[in-house]
């Protein structure tokens, strides 16, 4: 009945990602109580902290099937199953991805962004397929039953910010477990921008410094994530300066990135920038020089 899909694949692993002990023992436990009955995982954290990335890793680990779906591009309820289409005057039903997937067993469905939709009404069968029973009627499909093993990871970006806010409908909310993912601790971070990157340790802790005083500083109200992080000191190891690399990987011009260096005091060594200059930039790089 379920056609294996080529979209169905189980993840590649990331050799290089970090997690807290005891959030990886735990979800070691969520995936031996999900062969007994359905479990729901929340994952919430600043963006760019890696809650997808432990989803794809969760299921690399276990070698699951994983599929993503963006539920805060949902706009009413049915876009997920499917759709009616027109072709040579006959209308017929076009089945997507998500009811193969979540009638594949073992599958890992992850949730993204579901505090972000833009219609409640298309939560309405997540809410059945969440449930205890797990099932849910479609007119074009009959009855859709969840296969078992599946789980379910639903991300939202929620930081600190937002503790105690309530931005997840609360009926739904409690059918998950939650994991929230704070920054890593700098010595784990500048781990990761070495093994991902190639940067070297001292470049890795000026980046690292430079960030977590951004971080730490409340008034600036700029969120540098493990994904903003990892941009910079890849622009580092390829030789930009620390000045060139948050100019192009933080949305902020190069006259605020000027105010918070001084305002950070961080020495980075580098003298303000001169108004830069015009060169050619063309396919014939001869012009370029002069
Ligand atoms: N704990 C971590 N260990 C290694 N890399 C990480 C970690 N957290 C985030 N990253 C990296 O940062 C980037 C953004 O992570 P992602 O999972 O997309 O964040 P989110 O889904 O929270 O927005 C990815 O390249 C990811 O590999
Ligand atoms: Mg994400």
């Amino acid at each position: 009945m379920t056609e294996s899909s080529p979209q169905l694949k189980v993840p590649k692993s990331d050799p290089d990602f970090f997690i807290l002990e005891e959030d990886g023992k735990n979800l070691d436990r969520f995936e031996k109580m999900s062969a007994r009955h359905p479990v729901n995982i929340l994952t919430t954290g600043n963006q760019g902290c890696g809650k997808s990335s432990l989803v794809r890793q969760f299921a690399a680990i276990y070698n699951r099937p994983m599929a993503a779906f963006q539920i805060g591009l949902l706009l009413e309820s049915g876009q997920l199953f499917g759709q009616t289409r027109l072709k040579d005057g006959e209308t017929y039903y076009r089945e997507y991805l998500f009811p193969k997937a979540i009638q594949t067993p073992g599958c890992v469905i992850h949730l993204e962004e579901i505090n972000r939709t833009e219609s409640p009404h298309a939560l309405n069968e997540l809410f059945s397929v969440l449930s205890e029973d797990r099932s849910i009627w479609i007119d074009e499909l009959g009855f859709v039953k969840v296969a078992p093993g599946v789980m379910f990871f639903a991300t939202m970006n929620e930081g600190d910010e937002f503790t105690g806010t309530e931005t997840l409908d609360a009926a739904l909310k409690d059918r998950f477990y939650r994991i929230h993912l704070e920054y890593l601790p700098e010595d784990v971070e500048r781990e990761v921008l070495i093994r991902k990157t190639g940067i070297s340790e001292e470049s890795a802790l000026q980046v690292l410094h430079l960030v977590n005083r951004i971080r730490n500083n409340e008034e600036m109200g700029i969120s540098v994530s493990v994904r903003h992080s990892l941009m910079i000191a890849e622009l580092v190891s390829l030789g930009a300066s620390l000045r060139e690399a948050m100019v192009y990987s933080l949305q902020i011009s190069k006259d605020s990135l000027e105010s918070l260096l001084l305002s950070v005091h961080v020495e980075t060594g580098e003298t303000k920038a001169e108004r830069g200059r015009y060169v050619l930039y063309t396919p014939e790089k001869e012009a370029v020089k002069k």
